[in-house]
């Protein structure tokens, strides 16, 4: 199976949730989203696209890099998204939580972007926790990332 897990980190927490997915896949390339080429789409079998939720969206960086897909570019690609975030209970303020619940986080609308694409969702669009807004990851969220990406295994077969 060919497979390509696509990254954006700011402070290295999302590449470390990629890596723990990419790990658990198996054999699959996982690229920061800078270095990442339409080329390497030909022939997959699953994407995989993760970002820092930076102002309740993905970072402008993959926004840009779903936007070059081409239009029915991802047909017949299973795809998974997720985002790193911050817990609604850590945020220390009254105006931001009716905001969060509004806008939300980058995962879906990467899985949205990917869809429309072509692409076919193996998995529900997951967020992993960071602790401040800088990370770190919040204690177990690369074994949950680990699980999630098995759970895409399992889904496959
Ligand atoms: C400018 C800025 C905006 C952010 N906006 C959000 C947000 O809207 N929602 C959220 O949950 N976390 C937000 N965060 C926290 C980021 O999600 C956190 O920095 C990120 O998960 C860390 O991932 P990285 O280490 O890969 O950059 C924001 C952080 C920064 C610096």
């Amino acid at each position: 199976m060919k497979a390509l897990v696509v990254f954006d980190s700011v402070f290295g927490n999302t590449e470390q949730i990629a890596r723990a997915i990419g790990s658990a896949l198996g054999d699959v390339d996982v690229q920061a989203v800078g270095d990442a080429k339409p080329e390497q789409l030909a022939g997959l079998s699953l994407l995989v696209v993760g970002s820092p939720t930076r102002a309740f969206s993905p970072t402008p960086a993959i926004k840009k890099f779903l936007a070059r897909i081409p239009k029915g570019g991802l047909k017949g690609v299973h795809i998974a998204a997720f985002d790193t975030r911050i817990s609604v209970d850590d945020v220390d303020s009254r105006i931001l939580p009716p905001l969060i619940k509004v806008f939300g986080y980058a995962a879906k609308p990467i899985a949205d972007r990917l869809v429309k694409k072509g692409g076919v969702p193996v998995i529900p669009a997951e967020g992993f926790f960071v602790d401040g807004e800088e990370g770190p990851l919040k204690d177990g969220e690369l074994e949950r990332a680990a699980d999630w990406a098995k759970q895409i295994m399992t889904n496959l077969r």
